[in-house]
């Protein structure tokens, strides 16, 4: 016996899995027996172009370690080619347990210079790409009564990053998609997670690359120290044991998100404070109590609208 976590007879579509971090999830799928869809369209990292090669080589790769893979280089951002890819899968095994929305692209510009033409491709990708392949995927888990979905979210929206307002807004999106799929899903057994991964990819490279250059020569050596130790430990090999666990059979929890980096790995979650309570509230006690409403002790993580409706309404009636 063995308590090994294993895939075998599962079907997984990894979107944007030709390079970087969904290159990883495939390869570990795949070599804990899953059947695996590598999707990607081999474009750049800001979307342009298109190439089967990506996806074609990192699905021989996983064929050459003897495991079972075939390619998809449809792009995710229509309805057509979100069919495409989970007909890929249904066409090859006739099932899909395990969708992996991973692919994405950046496009950053200081606010002020974000025409729509910049901010409309981050969200074809990432959040309308997600629902496009997740809308099918749905359909055969629902009827099968089993699936796990993982959606990518990042910290530049979660968080906040500037220049970033296309990306970090399709970002967030998904943690709302993730959040009302883990509430339909949960009566269905699908389960809906989300990871936010920091991994030293081409995307990771784009960024420092995109960044101010340093003012010296001095600046830039503590830079390239700072890649040498650190940046070279962001792994993203060492996010994929992660996004494996929350696609397993056995992961118990959903509509969850998990930070994730360099072997690390901790949740991000949405809190609410105990705040203040006026029956009357004016804009000056709003003023006057802005401590107390933003305090963190005791703060609640309501699982949805109605716990927090739960939590509003207890403290009314504590109240009277
Ligand atoms: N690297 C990080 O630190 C980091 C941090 C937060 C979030 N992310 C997210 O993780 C995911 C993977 O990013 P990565 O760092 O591996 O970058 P990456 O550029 O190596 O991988 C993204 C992949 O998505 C593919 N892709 C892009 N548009 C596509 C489309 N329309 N259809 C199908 N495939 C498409 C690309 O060809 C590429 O292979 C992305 O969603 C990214 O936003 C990465």
């Amino acid at each position: 016996m063995t308590n090994e976590l294993r895939f075998d007879d599962q079907v997984a579509v990894i979107t944007g899995g030709g390079g970087g971090l969904g290159q990883q999830y495939a390869l570990l799928l795949a070599s804990r027996g899953a059947r695996v869809v590598v999707n990607d369209i081999g474009g750049s990292v800001t979307g342009d172009g298109s190439s089967t090669e990506a996806a074609e080589a990192a699905a021989l790769e996983i064929r050459d370690e003897g495991g079972e893979a075939v390619a998809d280089s449809h792009s995710v951002t229509s309805p057509e080619g979100g069919q495409a890819i989970i007909d890929t899968a249904l066409d090859a095994w006739g099932r899909v347990d395990i969708l992996i929305n991973n692919a994405g692209i950046v496009g950053d510009a200081p606010f002020e210079d974000m025409t729509a033409e910049r901010f409309e491709p981050l969200l074809d990708v990432h959040l309308r790409g997600a629902f496009h392949v997740t809308r099918p995927a749905w359909k055969v888990m629902r009827e099968q009564g089993y699936g796990r979905i993982l959606n990518t979210t990042s910290a530049a929206g979660l968080l906040g990053n500037v220049g970033m307002s296309n990306y970090g807004s399709a970002k967030t999106g998904l943690l709302g998609f993730t959040r009302v799929l883990a509430a339909e899903g949960a009566d269905h057994n699908i389960k809906a997670n989300a990871v936010a991964p920091i991994a030293f990819t081409r995307m990771l490279t784009h960024s420092i690359d995109g960044a101010a250059p340093p003012a010296d020569a001095a600046a830039q050596a503590v830079l390239d120290e700072l890649t040498n130790q650190y940046l070279k430990k962001l792994d993203p090999a060492l996010v994929a044991p992660v996004v494996a666990f929350l696609t397993h059979r056995d992961c118990p929890v959903t509509g969850e998100v998990y930070t994730t980096g360099a072997g690390h790995v901790s949740r991000f979650f949405i809190g609410r404070t105990k705040g203040f309570y006026s029956p009357g509230l004016s804009i000056e006690e709003v003023r006057d109590h802005l401590a107390q409403i933003r305090d963190e002790a005791g703060y609640t993580v309501p699982g949805g609208p109605a716990d927090e409706m739960a939590e509003l309404f207890a403290m009314l009636m504590a109240e009277q």
